[in-house]
């Protein structure tokens, strides 16, 4: 029997499935889900590593398609070919650092290839079909807190990086198909995620994979910069609840709360690295360099609406997750490995070259 021959619950297509959390994604929900069918289409950008999807292989309510999300014509054959009854689009250009330097590809993969899966999508609703289109965002959209308080959904859009106003562009996008359209979409804003099968690019792999290379540790300005941080499988949870019960139209903020400076989240890494290697020193490679151009000072999400109406909470430590996290990428030396390729050197040479604080960064690579 073809796998598309089979009477599916639900046919879901997942975009960018093979990065950090589409992965962690299909890996939590398959297991979860056998009667339902996950298409995952990913353009596999130097973002995505072969490696998440390889426990995914032989799983039968599985099947990985390459391709681009700005592409309609592919679009409009997967949506013929496998009927879906809902989308999940991770698929993005998601690094901060890389939008600073080259745009283009941030508004094109972010806003005209979400266009893309809503045009697609618009197309294919027919009267009385259920569908539903949930859009993967992040707390970036609404800009910089100074001091205390946090973002609720309704805060306005402020964005401060070419990431974050393609991000935010998309989710006005979406907002604006469910007006005119009716179409029955939700958004997530959720904020930094952390965990296993995370490109060395961001802060906590890139320093965990600094201090296993004797490389310094880069903090931009003066490392008092605040994140909110999110563990991957608590995510994974909030995404699963909002998508079967999310109400539609609507925004949902992901966070569990834990908020931290920079420069003391890396000194919590290195010590855990020093205490699970048994190597010790490797906060001395933490670095002060230049600052991030347009650099958010503090991200911090009001999640109250996931948990009243929901019942979302969170379910783990912060630093049991992040000695977790630490422990995996040690254990993980092949799937680092995987992710340094020229691509990674480039952009590493051209980013932290151009950073007058960090001539040493590049001469140790
Ligand atoms: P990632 O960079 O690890 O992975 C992105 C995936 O999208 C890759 O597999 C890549 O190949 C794929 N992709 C890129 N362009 C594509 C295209 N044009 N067509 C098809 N596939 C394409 O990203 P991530 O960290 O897993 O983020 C997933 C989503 O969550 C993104 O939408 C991001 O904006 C959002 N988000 C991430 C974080 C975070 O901390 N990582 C926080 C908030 C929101
Ligand atoms: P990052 O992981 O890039 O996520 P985001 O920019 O989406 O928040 O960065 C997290 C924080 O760490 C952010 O304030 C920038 C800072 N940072 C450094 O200080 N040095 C680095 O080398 C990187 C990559 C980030």
């Amino acid at each position: 029997m073809k796998i598309n021959d089979h009477k599916w619950e639900r046919r879901i297509l997942v975009t960018g499935g093979a990065g950090f959390i589409g992965a962690n994604f299909l890996l939590y929900e398959l297991p979860k889900h056998p009667s339902w069918l996950f298409v995952n289409l990913d353009k596999l950008t130097y973002a995505a590593n072969p490696d998440n999807l390889i426990d995914l292989k032989n799983s039968p309510n599985y099947i990985f398609h390459k391709g681009d999300i700005c592409d309609r014509n592919l679009l409009v054959d997967l949506f013929e070919r496998y009927n879906f009854d809902g989308l999940i689009n991770f698929a993005a250009e998601t690094h901060v650092d890389r939008s600073i330097m080259d745009p283009d590809f941030f508004f094109q993969t972010n806003l005209m290839g979400t266009l893309s899966l809503l045009e697609t999508a618009r197309k294919s609703m027919t009267a009385g079909r259920a569908f539903r289109f949930h859009q993967v965002s992040t707390d970036e959209v609404y800009g910089s807190l100074e001091g205390s308080g946090r973002f609720s959904e309704t805060s306005p859009h402020r964005p401060s990086s070419p990431y974050a106003a393609s991000k935010a562009s998309a989710d006005q996008a979406v907002m604006a198909y469910h007006r005119t359209y009716r179409m029955d979409t939700v958004i997530t804003n959720c904020s930094n995620n952390f965990g296993p099968r995370q490109y060395p690019e961001k802060l906590i792999p890139l320093t965990i994979l600094n201090c296993l290379s004797g490389k310094s540790i880069p903090i931009y300005g003066d490392g008092r910069q605040v994140r909110d941080w999110l563990y991957v499988e608590e995510h994974c949870r909030a995404l699963e609840l909002v998508f079967e019960h999310g109400n539609s139209g609507k925004a949902y903020n992901i966070s569990t709360g834990y908020e931290c400076e920079n420069l003391e989240l890396v000194k919590m890494i290195c010590e855990l690295v020093d205490r699970i290697s048994g190597e010790t020193g490797h906060a001395d490679l933490i670095k002060f360099v230049a600052d991030r151009p347009g650099h958010d000072r503090r991200y911090a999400l009001d999640a109250s609406r996931i948990e009243t109406e929901l019942g979302f909470e969170a379910s783990c430590k912060f630093e049991h997750c992040l000695e977790q996290t630490v422990k995996w990428y040690i254990e993980n030396s092949r799937w680092l490995k995987n992710c340094l390729g020229s691509n990674y050197q480039k952009y590493y040479e051209r980013w932290y070259g151009n950073n007058p604080g960090d001539s040493d960064a590049l001469q140790s690579d």
